[in-house]
């Protein structure tokens, strides 16, 4: 950290973003060797390939194209030989007359009343991109003037006690149902589809889905299926992953009806300047290359094997919740994207909370315990700024004043003699040493505008790629959350049977037949 020339060398700028990688643990000749290690995984070729619209999610035999969705109108990025940007943009105006016509009124209830709330149906990739960015959005001054007298809620876990604090307070003539799933299969969300299909028509009647229900998927045969009009369903394909779904109308549709889909294009287009960054940028400028090199550098040579996501901000309170989803999917892997089982693991394990929070919960062990290398984000200007007279600095510097010292605090820890110095008594000096050396970086962004949303969104995405590429895995498929699933439907089925026909619980283990028996005999859910 005392050599200038080092550090300047790991600072990056781009379109108003400062990424400082300094405090890792990496020298100049580290980066030459990951970057060689680039080259040698082919990082050039792959990037290219999926920008190019190749089949590299092979074991689901599709192309990867989030890029497209945000990709200006005049583009071109053809999958199977298709330009699919016209497609993209057919949507987009879609959703943008129809969330017009929602917001301006023009579009009303089944008894008259224009649309105020909104509450969106999905799980996963289906939920967290959005309300990530929902979140981040919420308190941003242009966008909270948009969203004014409206309300976007989120209802994703099959727990009844999601859909009751979901409808809490809201009145189903002034409320607009978004049934999202890219299958139109997945049970949670298709069982609280149907409980609030269910709410609606128990107060309106049936007609009234027409009006208060509509959907986003990839297969709008089963939404046609659900009693939902097609007209009403806005379109995906099979090139978006679930969870790089938030720039399709999984996203867009929802934040539009909030915020205006001009809100949303700035959001957009943000993810577009990095796309377009990761495209064409040297990798030794390259944000997403350089973080998910030195991410490939903490997890695989030097062992570290969590990674920890602190926004100094609370607006991004959702962000390390989605990227939990983008990179553990992702990169939880444990074959080559030939099947061969891999010599190493992958992926990290993600958490994060905003700081100055996690500062008073689990950076203790941050400190003193593991090693775990930390992503600090921090914003120059809040998005709501307060000054009180008489204190020392404003609410927003003193939250920044912790953004600025827990790296050094980490690096450069505290040793015994400087304890010694300060008169510290013997016994406690072991306790209260730091050992620093611990890694972190730095990521600056100039505001949070729905814009720099959009940015930190693809630098996060593209970085996840990036360490999948350098590992030989595929990042895009997700067969490891398939077993719970059948799983749960032998359960389902055997609840069925035991609650209609009494029958005790059959064809499973000890201890699961034990907590079956339990749960069945003490439960009071009703007896179908
Ligand atoms: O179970 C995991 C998963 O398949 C995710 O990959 C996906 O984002 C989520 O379920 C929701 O799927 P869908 O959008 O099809 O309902």
């Amino acid at each position: 950290m005392s050599d200038a020339n080092r550090c300047q060398s790991m600072m990056m700028e781009f379109d108003g973003l400062l990424l400082d990688y300094s405090r890792q643990r990496a020298t100049v000749e580290t980066m030459d060797k990951l970057l060689n290690l680039a080259k040698a995984s082919q990082l050039t070729e792959k990037i290219s390939r999926m920008f190019n619209g190749e089949h590299i999610n092979s074991t689901e035999n599709r192309s990867v194209l989030h890029v497209a969705l945000r990709a200006p109108k005049d583009a071109v990025i053809k999958a199977d030989g298709m330009n699919v940007v016209p497609e993209v943009w057919n949507v987009l105006d879609k959703i943008k007359e129809f969330s017009d016509k929602i917001r301006s009124g023009s579009w009303v209830g089944a008894t008259g009343k224009p649309l105020k709330d909104v509450i969106a149906i999905g799980i996963g990739g289906s939920f967290l991109g959005p309300l990530f960015v929902h979140t981040a959005l919420q308190t941003d001054p242009e966008a909270l003037e948009s969203a004014k007298g409206r309300q976007l809620r989120f209802l994703a876990n099959i727990d009844p006690v999601d859909v009751a604090r979901n409808i809490s307070g809201l009145n189903p003539e002034t409320t607009l149902v978004v049934v999202v799933s890219k299958t139109f299969t997945t049970a949670e969300t298709m069982l609280n589809a149907r409980t609030l299909r269910e709410w609606i028509t128990a107060a309106l009647g049936a007609s009234a889905v027409a009006k208060h229900m509509v959907a986003v998927s990839t297969n709008l045969a089963l939404v046609e299926k659900f009693g939902i009009d097609p007209n009403n369903a806005f379109a995906f394909w099979d090139w978006v992953g679930g969870r790089y779904s938030v720039c399709s109308a999984v996203g867009v549709l929802p934040l539009s009806l909030q915020y205006g889909f001009s809100m949303v294009e700035k959001f957009l287009k943000g993810a577009s300047s990095i796309d377009q960054h990761f495209q064409s940028t040297p990798f030794e400028k390259n944000i997403p290359v350089l973080l998910g090199l030195l991410s490939v550098w903490n997890v695989s040579f030097l062992g570290y094997p969590a990674r920890a996501i602190l926004p100094y901000s609370q607006a991004l309170e959702k962000f390390a919740p989605h990227i939990q989803q983008v990179s553990m999917e992702s990169n939880g892997k444990g074959v080559s994207i030939d099947g061969l089982p891999l010599p190493f693991e992958t992926g990290e394990i993600d958490f994060g909370e905003p700081g100055t929070n996690g500062q008073h919960s689990f950076y203790q062990l941050i400190h003193q315990g593991r090693v775990i290398p930390c992503d600090f984000i921090g914003i120059v200007k809040s998005q709501q700024p307060v000054y009180l007279k008489g204190e020392v600095v404003s609410n927003h510097d003193e939250l920044m004043s912790n953004f600025f010292a827990q790296p050094d605090a980490l690096a450069y820890g505290k040793t015994p003699e400087q304890l010694q110095k300060e008169n510290v008594s013997e016994n406690l000096i072991p306790h209260k040493t730091f050992s620093g050396n611990r890694p972190s970086l730095s990521l600056l962004l100039p505001e949070l505008t729905a814009y720099n949303v959009g940015q930190l969104l693809a630098i996060y995405e593209h970085r996840v790629a990036v360490q999948g590429f350098v590992w030989g895995i595929n990042s895009f498929d997700q067969w490891g959350v398939e077993l719970g699933k059948v799983l749960a439907t032998q359960v389902r089925k055997q609840l069925h049977s035991s609650r209609t026909q009494g029958t005790a619980p059959e064809g499973f283990n000890y201890s699961t037949t034990t907590l079956l028996k339990r749960y069945l005999e003490t439960s009071s859910e009703p007896q179908m």
